[in-house]
């Protein structure tokens, strides 16, 4: 069900929250699917409902800094880190501690735990009024494309989510930067809202471990995540029959069947909002042989736009798909 993100309405997913249940909040990134993360049962309803793998662990969200130290062990570099960035589209992979009260599920059995304090107005008052951790993966199906709307929210998990609280579209429209501070040196396992340039200007070198290397430190890192059900051809200069386009600057080749700017302007902010809404909305038509999408700059967000449509695009293997619903816009990766 979707509810409008009121006062009274986060108030009562904050219950459904501490009750065990399943909430799908707004963040700035993307609409997460959250639940008690120190609740076995409610943390296993997540991974029912998502379809996920088991072993891929889960982005622990949490009011403030305060809250983050209670369950992964700070650094001085980890607490400035999270100074700089949080509120934000950030998360920090940190030692677990050991007295961290998390439910074993909710980080595959690791012994590091991915933090994250979101910047969205709601979800901050959500993770106050409910005072304790939250787990929350995007909330999608497994490998498909993350929801930046509470319908797409509703598309995805119709049925397995008590309660979708509805801010409208998330602004930063990609997923948190995960960045993991375990080893001698910072490393980038996913590129995210929170640019690789930022993060560097505080931290100095950062490893940057391809997407093959990172796969086993960061096991979402799977290489066919965010898979629309069309083929996705990147790069691409001209058209090919009834293909639609993923347009990224003001002028767009001739001959698609359909052209969506991701931003007229360049600006990679608007085109990174955009992203996953656009790729759902083509792929959902169901009249187009493809997506192609422009060449886009592999800087600051662009990182993060490349790496999903790389992803997207890749050919590899997915598990079997579940009976496919008309309403269902992509085919399970
Ligand atoms: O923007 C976001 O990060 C969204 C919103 C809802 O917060 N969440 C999200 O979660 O994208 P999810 O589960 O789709 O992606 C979490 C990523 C996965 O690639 C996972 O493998 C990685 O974080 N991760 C989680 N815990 C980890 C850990 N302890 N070590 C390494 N990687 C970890
Ligand atoms: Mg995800």
């Amino acid at each position: 069900m979707i509810v409008k993100a009121t006062g009274a309405a986060i108030t009562h997913a904050a219950s459904l929250l501490r009750a065990g249940g399943l909430v799908a909040l707004p963040t700035e990134t993307v609409y997460g699917l959250g639940a008690d993360a120190t609740n076995d049962a409610a943390v296993a309803r997540i991974f029912e409902a998502k379809r996920r793998p088991r072993f891929n662990p889960l982005i622990v969200h949490v009011a403030d800094i305060a809250a983050a130290e209670a369950l992964g062990d700070f650094s001085e570099r980890a607490r400035a880190t999270a100074r700089r960035f949080w509120p934000g589209p950030l998360s920090l992979v940190l030692p677990r501690r050991g007295d961290s009260g998390l439910s074993p599920l909710a980080t595959a059995g690791l012994d590091s735990v991915a933090l994250r304090v979101p910047a969205h107005p709601v979800a901050a008052a959500l993770l106050r009024a409910a005072g304790r951790p939250i787990a929350a993966p995007s909330a999608n199906r497994s490998g498909r494309v993350s929801p930046t709307t509470a319908k797409h929210v509703d598309q995805e998990l119709a049925g397995g989510v008590d309660v979708i609280l509805d801010a409208g579209p998330c602004p930063v429209g990609v997923e948190s930067t995960v960045l993991d501070l375990t080893g001698k040196r910072p490393a980038l396992l996913r590129p995210g809202g929170v640019t690789l340039e930022r993060l560097a200007a505080l931290l100095g070198a950062i490893d940057v471990p391809a997407a093959d290397e990172s796969a086993p430190r960061s096991p979402g890192r799977l290489p066919s995540h965010y898979a629309p059900s069309l083929p996705l051809r990147l790069g691409a200069t001209d058209a090919r029959p009834d293909e639609a386009l993923l347009a990224f600057g003001s002028e767009a080749p001739p001959g698609f069947a359909e052209v969506l700017f991701l931003s007229r302007s360049g600006d990679l902010r608007e085109a990174a909002a955009n992203l996953f809404a656009m790729l759902r909305r083509l792929d959902r038509a169901e009249r187009f042989s493809g997506i192609a999408v422009m060449p886009i700059p592999e800087e600051g967000l662009g990182r993060a736009i490349n790496d999903r449509l790389r992803r997207a695009a890749a050919p590899v293997s997915r598990p079997p798909a579940p009976p496919r619903n008309r309403e269902t816009p992509a085919r399970d990766a």
